[in-house]
């Protein structure tokens, strides 16, 4: 942490109280906060973690709708039983809060009213779309209709779900009323925007500062700079919501996304309270030596990265965050999650049937910190049985029994030290520096890889002093051994307690301790704090495996919803045979290896990339539709497969030279072809 900093405030994303919690939510926003803060309590660092429940907004309503109850009854449900959901998985935040709560509504609406007294909002009268039957203005959700760019019947009028455009309610084609059906008509209306136009120039400034952010990030946010900021409105005409404090506003709402946010410093001034230090929040919020970093998934990151920033530099006295380090998408077996179809892994339910700490490893190992991950059963499994039960519970397993058998349960005398033994502990001195690093720069899967490692190196040091032997013929370096074995299971369950905390309290346990494992701290984690002589404790199976039987039905669940979501194409309707073609058809298209020199996103255009590719000696630029699946990154260096004799064409203005070949399956999975063996470019193909 950059010495300047005297204490650092921590957010994740306020989840919607409109239904339950899944996987995806804990990989994306909570798990990676999670870990970051319990390490930064074990560096004894001034941090507050804050998060809460968003109240408001139109998914509110309509979850309400839906079931026929009111708003208010739709929330309380959800937020006490997320609160708990995430208290079982161990996410430890100083203060869960919500915005239905009073201190909110209050902050939300001085901050509105300190910006209108500034005159910064811009006023407009419009038209905008009105169901009569229903008798309310349908902003956001409230409006379905078809895609202007793909056609999608089913998109919203915030956003086209199918091609991810941002849209407004007006520019869908058929608009229709999501409540009633009904095509809607105009009526006049007003509402307050934020120019966010007219602080581009500031926020590009600021964003330039802001080179340590992680490049998924960066490249979002800088693609919204440069399309150019437009005005959003943060009132509506909704009956939910923060009232706007304006007389002329009567029956309006603030915009759920200015509210919101607000709410990690409503939530702060609640848990400030509680401290007995009404005050406090102040520190966290106006003071230059915080350093805030909201913890997020990537669907929100034009709030936090430019509206949020945006409107706390106009009020000029709050911290902005030094780093906002979003997560990408987690995926299930191959497809995308989906609630509305129970198309995902609720947390609850997991809980009946597996124990936290595997979930929280393998959500960390297989996160999706720079590009969309799959969470898969078998995967899950896979890892849990082979990491955690094989490597980190068996060596600490067979370090206590053979304990227990060799010297009485107590832990024994070192005596002098070989090769072998001081290599392994300078592993161990070593590895709350490295592992520490790396959580610091919000690599928690490197991280987790790394503490593994040490799992690895420490079985490997065990079967290399192979103590059974010298049990018989050399007791002294039996015990050395062994004390070095406990030292680093004592190692590893101190430094796995960010990661996997309940597991990291067990180990502690087993070890003889009795004070409580969250005191140590993180630097000491490498020395030995052991007293030989001293009993340890009973001794127990730390990770299970998971068998097959447990794992199928939970695989079978997802099929069958997947296969309903996507259903196999019917016999009958067979596709059109293509017909035959002849061996010289084939010879006329000359495919040749390619590798791809560079990449680099098509300007509005979110499907292309454009690419220079090496054919032999030759040197070409091909405009490939893979910016879907591939970051531009990921490209680069990639040996792929082209049509070279392709006539050239113009795509978006740009020459394209040629075309590579992908597949897509009906999962929806995508793939550039690829060659097996690492073959030179300009290889042809035959
Ligand atoms: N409720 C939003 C979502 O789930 C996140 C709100 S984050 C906050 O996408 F900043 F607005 F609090
Ligand atoms: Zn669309």
């Amino acid at each position: 942490m950059e010495s300047d900093y005297k204490r650092i405030l921590v957010t994740s994303a306020l989840p919607y109280a409109n239904g339950p919690l899944h996987l995806g939510h804990l990989a994306g926003a909570y798990l990676p906060a999670d870990i970051y803060v319990r390490y930064q309590r074990l560096k004894k660092r001034d941090v507050v973690y804050i998060c809460g429940s968003d109240e408001h907004g139109v998914p509110i309503t309509i979850a309400a709708e839906r079931k026929k109850v009111s708003p208010q009854s739709i929330v309380d449900e959800f937020h006490y039983r997320n609160k708990e959901a995430f208290a079982k998985f161990g996410i430890a935040f100083d203060y869960y809060g919500r915005t239905s709560a009073k201190i909110h509504h209050e902050t939300s609406q001085e901050i509105f009213l300190r910006l209108h007294k500034k005159g910064i909002f811009k006023v407009k009268t419009e038209k905008q779309l009105f169901d009569k039957k229903a008798n309310m203005f349908l902003a956001d959700r409230y409006v379905k209709g078809t895609c202007p760019v793909c056609s999608n019947p089913e998109a919203y009028g915030d956003q086209c779900e199918k091609c991810g455009s941002t849209l407004s309610p007006s520019e869908l084609i058929n608009p229709k009323s999501a409540i009633t059906g009904e095509p809607p008509e105009y009526r006049e209306t007003k509402h307050w925007y934020l120019p966010l136009g007219d602080f581009q120039e500031n926020v590009a400034k600021w964003i330039e500062t802001r080179k340590h952010w992680k490049t998924n990030v960066l490249g979002q946010v800088k693609s919204w700079l440069s399309e150019g900021l437009a005005d959003r409105a943060v009132t509506r005409d909704l009956s939910w919501g923060v009232p706007v404090p304006l007389e002329e506003a009567k029956g309006k709402v603030l915009y759920v996304w200015f509210d919101a946010p607000i709410g990690y410093i409503s939530a702060t001034k609640e848990w400030a309270v509680l401290q007995g230090r009404p005050d406090l929040w102040k520190l966290y919020w106006q003071d230059n030596h915080t350093k805030l970093v909201h913890f997020i998934g990537k669907d929100n990151i034009v709030f936090h990265c430019i509206m949020f920033p945006a409107t706390l530099m106009e009020l000029g006295d709050y911290v902005l965050p030094d780093n906002v380090p979003a997560n990408e998408f987690l995926n299930l077996q191959g497809n995308k999650l989906s609630t509305s179809r129970n198309y995902a892994v609720w947390l609850d339910d997991y809980l009946q049937k597996f124990p936290v700490d595997p979930l929280r490893y393998y959500l960390t190992f297989n996160a999706p910190e720079t590009k969309d991950a799959d969470f898969t059963w078998q995967d899950f499994q896979q890892h849990n049985n082979s990491e955690l039960a094989d490597i980190m519970g068996n060596f600490i397993n067979r370090t206590l029994t053979f304990a227990g058998k060799q010297f009485n349960g107590c832990i024994p005398e070192r005596g002098v030290t070989d090769e072998l033994d001081k290599q392994m502990l300078a592993i161990l001195q070593d590895a709350p520096q490295k592992i520490g690093d790396l959580i610091e720069e919000y690599e928690f899967r490197r991280a987790i890889i790394a503490l593994v490692d040490i799992g690895r190196a420490a079985n490997k040091y065990f079967n290399d002093q192979e103590p059974w032997r010298s049990a018989k013929d050399n007791k002294s370096k039996c015990a050395t051994t062994i004390s070095i074995c406990i030292h680093a299971v004592q190692t590893l369950a101190l430094l796995m307690q960010p990661f996997m905390p309940e597991s990291a309290a067990r180990t502690w346990a087993m070890l003889g301790f009795t004070g409580n494992i969250q005191e140590i701290p993180w630097d000491t984690a490498g020395d030995c704090l052991l007293t030989p002589g001293a009993a340890f404790g009973p001794v127990s199976i730390l990770f299970r495996k998971f068998e097959d039987t447990e794992i199928q039905p939970e695989i079978d669940r997802l099929r069958a919803i997947s296969e309903a979501m996507f259903p196999a194409p019917a016999t009958e309707k067979k596709e059109p045979e293509t017909p035959k073609i002849k061996y010289e058809d084939f010879a006329k298209l000359d495919l040749r290896i390619a590798r791809v020199l560079e990449a680099e996103k098509v300007e509005k255009a979110d499907k292309l990339l454009k690419l220079l590719i090496q054919i032999g000696s030759e040197q070409r630029q091909i405009i490939a539709g893979v910016a879907k699946y591939y970051t531009p990154q990921e490209m680069i260096g990639k040996k792929i497969v082209v049509i070279a004799n392709l006539e050239p064409a113009k795509i978006r203005g740009l020459e394209s030279n040629g075309m590579l070949l992908a597949a897509e399956d009906e999962k929806g999975e995508f793939s550039v072809l690829m060659p097996e063996k690492d073959l030179d470019s300009g290889a042809k193909i035959r």
